[in-house]
């Protein structure tokens, strides 16, 4: 018989997992364990909070749905997400940051420079991109996946009043590792309000639901590790308070009114200027 106290209770869990084949999957699992045993004995958790817990979990799994993840937001909110981001990144390069829920594959391949204003409403910029490897080279090769949130704040999933791929898109930089896209000027918006992570966790907490406005950047080039990341503005009144954790002083750009004539006359845009914001992304080998 064993005798399962205190004393032997964790290490007997840890242990009943030592059988699972993949090494990488035995050590997640076992930490965990560790992990979690030592949360509940440091704050000696009861009862009552234990369910109070599940039925937590529940409600995040409750509303969740294929559209829908409560349990990226809660992750999200934890700053689990953002932990893991930074894990992953290298400091020699450009530093990752949270992918969000409103990515989804397939985005049109555009060519390059790229126009995304459309119908939309919403300051008229640019934004000019260099990819670079960690000495400041130029990747030729790279690819950038973007996507962005409207003037209303929404993403265009979600918000039937907007066609089908607004403000995203793929693209090839050029010969000098260089894109540029003409957009609107991203806009800060709130996580979702309508489920527990907010509900119960982050709104009794007192925290802001809002995220400042950011691009959102999936990089890749061959040979190198592909980047999951966003671009802030850095005049945006939420960087010191993003829900996700997400903000870098690195990933902070500010737009610069330049002339470009060229640009306005392509664009349509009246006077000679345009607000540019340029930024470098750097990117890590493999
Ligand atoms: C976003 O960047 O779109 C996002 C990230 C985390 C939670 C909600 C939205
Ligand atoms: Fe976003």
């Amino acid at each position: 018989m064993k005798d399962m106290g205190l004393a032997t209770v964790t290490e007997a869990v840890a242990q009943s997992f030592a059988g699972l084949p993949d090494a990488r999957q035995r050590e997640l699992v076992q930490c965990l364990v560790k992990a979690l045993h030592q949360y509940a004995r440091d704050v000696q958790l009861t009862h009552t909070e234990w369910r109070a817990a599940l039925t937590f979990l529940h409600k995040v799994g409750d509303i969740s749905s294929d559209s829908r993840s409560e349990f990226s937001l809660l992750s999200d909110v934890l700053g689990l997400s953002s932990l893991v981001d930074l894990l992953a990144s290298d400091p020699a390069v450009t530093p990752g940051s949270v992918l969000g829920p409103f990515h989804t594959p397939g985005s049109p391949w555009l060519s390059n420079p790229a126009d995304l204003t459309g119908a939309n409403a919403g300051q008229r910029v640019l934004l000019r991109a260099r990819v670079c490897d960690s000495a400041g080279q130029a990747l030729p090769g790279a690819s950038i996946d973007f996507w962005q949130n409207a003037a209303n704040g929404l993403y265009w999933q979600v918000d039937l009043s907007q066609p089908t791929d607004n403000l995203r898109c793929q693209l090839k930089v050029g010969a000098d590792g260089c894109c540029e896209i003409a957009t609107i000027r991203a806009v800060p918006y709130e996580i979702p309000t309508d489920g527990p992570a907010w509900l119960d966790l982050v709104e009794p907490a007192g925290r802001s639901a809002w995220r400042p406005a950011h691009f959102h950047v999936i990089v890749s080039a061959s040979g190198y590790r592909t980047l999951v990341t966003e671009i802030f503005d850095a005049e945006d009144p939420y960087l010191d308070s993003d829900a996700v954790f997400g903000v870098r002083e690195a990933l902070v750009g500010r737009y610069q009114n330049v002339a470009d004539p060229e640009a306005c006359a392509r664009l349509g845009l009246p006077g000679e200027k345009v607000p540019v914001m340029s930024f470098e992304i750097r990117l890590a080998p493999l």
